[in-house]
């Protein structure tokens, strides 16, 4: 059966893209590997979701956690299941509501809000956007899930290339998909090209998108289980107090690989951000070589709080070229260090760089991953 082999991608894994975001195949085989059906599996730093949809197609119960506003709604938007008509009927209903609403409201590109994204949309494109801004993504932290998927698929069709023959499902001038370009940048490219901007009605967009993602999808028939949390990974056991995982696996921040909200900054508008707000977002995405240790330290000592007795908690983490960290001696000390912990099985080190590099682009060269490395952490018999 198709379903059965690691190349089986769900159509859902690939709504939106994510910096640094798994293959979809890596949580599927320690998934498979370390728990059983109906066991718990928890991601503290999931991205845009990748072990939580993996998980949950294996019957998993899933456990989500992203401080990311972004990677909070993606991974939520993972968890959906037997909603496809109530979704269609919900944007249809958006669609209506906006069209009562452009005849009373005129967005003004001089203000603020537009200053540096009315470069990338067409001005029609930018009021039907607005409206999806006002209307759900700056409510992003209290949508139903309905909702919340609809922002979901928005937020992938915010930029991505147009195609040779003109044609494009994304909503933005033709740039990359995976990171948002700089808006004076493209300005300067615009005049200088007299660049058109793309018109196209996004909730037409967002319906074909919905199809495409929900139609047949065997994530239709599966009784989920799943709780979604946007908190601080460092503070899971305030959140996670009952569950106990029977597997933790993850990929915390590299260090200073990436800067998850900034790289970001197009789809964080349609959260109801300004790109001078981004700032006010703390992650863990940029430390000194001291701090970033400081953090791996406090980020294991909380996920011996909350693993199961006989489970297993797998890291995921990079050795970047140009920093000179010894990854596989830090996370060894620290282990050392907690009493309860101990490396369970042989570190497996894989040459994938493609986590990274791949979205990265080449301007980055000097940043790729030397190592991914994989470090399987069990407790001490007690
Ligand atoms: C390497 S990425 C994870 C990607 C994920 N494995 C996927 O497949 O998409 C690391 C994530 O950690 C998140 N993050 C950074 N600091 C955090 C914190 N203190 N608590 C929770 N999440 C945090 C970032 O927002 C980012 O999404």
């Amino acid at each position: 059966m198709q379903e059965k082999t690691n190349n089986y991608k769900n159509e859902l894994h690939s709504i939106c893209t994510y910096l640094a975001m798994f293959p979809h195949n890596i949580p599927h085989e320690y998934i498979k590997k370390y728990t059983n059906k109906g066991d718990i599996v928890y991601d503290p730093f999931s991205g845009r979701g990748t072990t939580i949809l993996e998980s949950l197609l294996l019957e998993r119960k899933a456990i989500g956690n992203d401080l990311a506003p972004l990677a909070y709604v993606l991974t939520r938007a993972k968890t959906i299941n037997d909603n496809l008509n109530k979704i269609i009927k919900r944007v249809n209903k958006l669609k209506k509501e906006y069209d009562q609403w452009k005849n009373i409201n005129k967005i003004d590109l001089n203000n603020k809000d537009f200053k540096d994204v009315k470069y990338f949309y067409s001005e029609n494109n930018l009021n039907q956007l607005f409206f999806l801004r006002e209307k759900i993504g700056k409510n992003y932290k209290k949508l139903d899930k309905i909702n919340n998927f609809i922002l979901a698929i928005a937020l992938g069709l915010m930029h991505g290339q147009i195609r040779k023959d003109n044609s494009t499902i994304y909503f933005s001038i033709s740039m990359p998909n995976g990171y948002s370009m700089s808006p004076n940048y493209v300005k300067n490219y615009k005049n200088k090209y007299n660049l058109i901007l793309p018109e196209t009605n996004i909730f037409e967009q967002i319906i074909d998108r919905v199809l495409v993602k929900l139609k047949n999808n065997k994530i239709n028939n599966l009784k989920l289980e799943s709780k979604i949390f946007n908190k601080d990974a460092l503070k899971s056991k305030e959140f996670i107090r009952k569950e106990k995982p029977k597997l933790i696996f993850t990929s915390p921040p590299y260090l200073n690989a990436v800067n998850y909200v900034e790289q970001n900054w197009l789809r964080y508008w349609l959260l109801g951000f300004n790109k001078e707000e981004n700032k006010n977002i703390k992650l863990d995405d940029k430390h000194s070589k001291e701090k970033y240790k400081n953090f791996l330290k406090n980020f294991i000592v909380e996920m011996e709080k909350i693993l199961d007795q006989n489970g297993k908690l797998i890291i995921v983490i990079g050795d970047l070229k140009n920093k000179k960290i010894k990854i596989e001696e830090i996370i060894k000390e620290i282990i050392l260090n907690i009493k309860n912990l101990k490396i369970s099985e042989e570190i497996k080190k894989e040459k994938i760089n493609l986590k990274l590099s791949r979205q990265m682009g080449k301007s980055k060269e000097g940043k790729l991953i030397n190592y991914d490395w994989y470090f399987i952490i069990e407790k001490k018999e007690e």
